[in-house]
Parts: structure tokens; sequence; C-alpha cells
């Protein structure tokens, strides 16, 4: 058994109801003048009040910035820090889906590190804690509130960059389904498939071990089971309830066991066509999972379960095959598209993605099945429609 380590934020707090104690936490943390960081989206959806409600009801100072946006270019986020640095804020509270908590995360830390944003980029870059942050989702996705990495976009070469530090932990994640209930769709289909890709990425990464196994299989477990209710009839708490807590799991597993080549693949995506990084994720699996599967049946094969397929009376192979079909038949059934076409992409374009893919080395080096450039492109191309490859699992008569 290699040496492992395990993170996540310092005090997760669930459940209906949970976002009242806000105040409470923030008194804790010893905050006296707070900003919140979120979206013009989430502003106009009224969700904020049951943020400061609590926070003013403690007599803490609290300001806003609505300044996110979806799929955030450092310069998003170099305008922010412009705004907010040498105001005095001593705690910052992330409300949003997973740009507005990344956002958070690595404004708290560049109040107190020195550098220009683009020397954070990698892994352990960042020297010092940053201001102590409450990170809210108000989607069922990201996992960003559990997770040590923050995504941008480099408008410099239109790739998707990630900072990995530890420091970008919250103090406090509230996890709270009510906020989640009027998220439309669209949205919950691919947030939502998001999670799902982030909870199967990392049970099947080569970094997994026991803990993350067991997080994972459940966030498989309750995502499956809920989001097409999410999706078709959002007013479901329970169904809400499920897929808050499957994609707080799956940020953990995730987190600590990293993802895989489905996110190698889906970022040139979100770069250069500006597909939602869902909807990219949910597109690929199918095509990638495909690919993997062979390369252990076992997990496969779990997952199916997990995801409650009938496998009785099925060999291993076949087991493993239902996965990759069930990954397939969900995310067709809450909308994605299944094809790179109906997402805008020229198939002329494939072999300079799959170049771009085929650099995000720190994904790829986790995947449980090797890929060159030539794979990538291949799935790619699969994806694209074009060709019919053959690494599906031959099943064995
Ligand atoms: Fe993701």
């Amino acid at each position: 058994m290699s040496i492992s380590y395990f993170r996540t934020a310092e005090t997760l707090i669930t459940g209906s109801g949970s976002i009242a104690q806000i105040g409470e936490q923030a008194k804790k943390l010893n905050a006296s003048k707070i900003i919140i960081v979120t979206d013009k989206v989430i502003r106009q959806t009224g969700l904020l009040s049951k943020v400061l409600e609590p926070l003013k009801a403690a007599e803490i100072e609290v300001d806003l910035i609505d300044d996110v946006v979806p799929e955030p270019p450092f310069e998003n986020l170099e305008e922010m820090i412009i705004k907010i640095e040498g105001k005095g804020y001593d705690l910052l509270v992330g409300v949003g889906g997973g740009s507005a908590l990344d956002i958070t995360k690595v404004l708290s830390i560049m109040l107190t590190n020195k550098g220009d944003i683009r020397d954070k980029v990698g892994i352990e870059k960042v020297e010092k804690p940053g201001v102590p942050t409450i990170l809210v989702p108000t989607t069922a996705g990201t996992g960003s509130e559990v997770t040590f990495n923050a995504i941008f976009t480099d408008t410099r070469d239109q790739v998707k960059k990630g900072i990995v530090s530890p420091y970008l932990l919250p103090k406090v994640a509230i996890v709270d389904p009510e906020l989640t209930l009027t998220v439309p769709p669209a949205v919950t289909a691919a947030t939502g498939m998001d999670a799902l890709v982030h909870a199967v990425e990392s049970y099947t990464a080569i970094r997994a071990d026991e803990l993350t196994d067991g997080i994972a299989l459940q966030a498989i477990k309750l995502i499956s089971r809920s989001l097409r209710t999410a999706v078709y009839n959002g007013k479901d708490l329970k169904a809400r309830e499920d897929m808050v807590m499957g994609s707080l799991l799956a940020g953990i597993s995730l987190g600590n066991a990293g993802v895989g080549a489905v996110h190698a693949l889906a970022y040139p995506l979100g770069g250069k066509y500006k597909v939602p990084h869902g909807v990219a994720n949910s597109l690929l699996l199918p095509f990638v999972m495909k690919y993997n599967a062979v390369a252990d049946l076992e997990k496969f094969a779990e997952v199916a379960k997990a995801m409650g397929e009938n496998v009785n009376g099925l060999s291993l192979r076949e087991v493993a095959n239902c996965a990759v079909q069930a990954l397939a038949q969900l995310s067709e059934d809450v909308g994605i598209p299944a094809s790179l076409k109906d997402v805008g992409v020229a198939f002329s374009d494939i072999p300079a993605l799959a170049e771009e893919a085929s650099k995000v080395e720190r994904l790829l080096s986790n995947n449980p099945r090797w890929l060159s450039v030539k794979e990538i492109q291949k799935i790619y191309e699969e994806a694209y429609g074009t060709v019919e490859t053959t690494t599906l699992i031959p099943v064995q008569a």
C-alpha cells in the first residue's frame, strides 16, 4: 500500500436549510469584514438573501462583487484582484457554480501571495495560505467547494489551465440542496454529468485508493439514481439532495484521486469552442470509457453495479461494457449532445485538438490506460461520429 494524503475542506456542513449556519461560521472564523464573490445570474435569482441575512444577523460588515463570468479567463480574476485588494477583507464567501468558487479560492491566495497569477499555474506553486474562505455551491456539479484546484482560460493560447494547491481548500463548505432547486434543466444536466465524470474518472484513476473508492462509488450511486429526476422535475428536493451529496462526494474523490483523459480531452473543447465544461465531459465520457474499460474490468463492473444495472448472469467483460453503455444512456437521457458535430467542432480541427489534449500530462498520466496523440485523435473522431473504433471490449462467447 503506497503512502497517500487525503485532504478536504476543514468543515463540511450539509443538509436542507444549512445555509442559515453561515453567520455563526463566519463569527467562529473571527470575520469582521466579508466580501461575497458571485456572478450576476446568481444575484438576479434572489438566492443571495439566504446568505446575506444570517451574516447581517451576526452583525458582520458585508460587501459584494458580482463580476464572475462563466469559464473565467485570467483577466476576469485580475480585474477582481484590483477591486478587492487593500480593503481589509478577512473572509471571502464564494457563492455560485464552479467559476465563482474557483475565483474565490484564487482571490484568497492572491491577497496574501506576491507575483503574477500565471506563475501559480501548476502543482503547489503557491507559497502561503490565503485569506480564509467559506464556499457555498449553488449547482451540483463541480465539487469546487472541496477541491484544491481552480481552472481558468488563458486567452493567449485559448487553453484551460489549472492552479493546484492545498491552500485553495476552504475553511468551511456549506452544501444546501435548497439553493439548487431553481437551477434550470440544461444546467442541472451538464453540471450533474460533470459530477458523474468526476466520480467515474477518480474511481478508475491510477491514484485512486481505498478511501476515494468508497466515496466515488457512493457518488456514482446517488447521481445515477437521481440525475434524471433533478433534470426533469427540478423541484424534487430528494433528487436535489442526492445530487448535491453526489457532487460533494465526487468532488472529494476527485480532489484526492484526480481525474483523467475525459477532462484532458474536454479542456481544448472549452478553450477553443467554449463548450461548457459539463457538456464537453459528458459528451466524451462514453468514448473515453469505452477505451479505458479494458484496463480495469473489475472497476468498470463495479461502476455498472453502482449505477443499478441488472448484471445477473453476465460475464465480467459484459458487466464492464454495461457501465459504458449506462453512462452513454444517462448522458442521452438528460439531453447532452452525443456528437462533437452538435457542439460546433470542425472535423478539420481534430488533429490540433488532439495535439492540445496530449499536453495535459497532469491528467493523462492518471488515466488507467495510456493515450498517445494518435489514440486521442481516434477518440475525438469517434465522438465526431465519423469512425467506429474497435476499442469496445470484445465480449467472449
Ligand atoms: Fe469537471
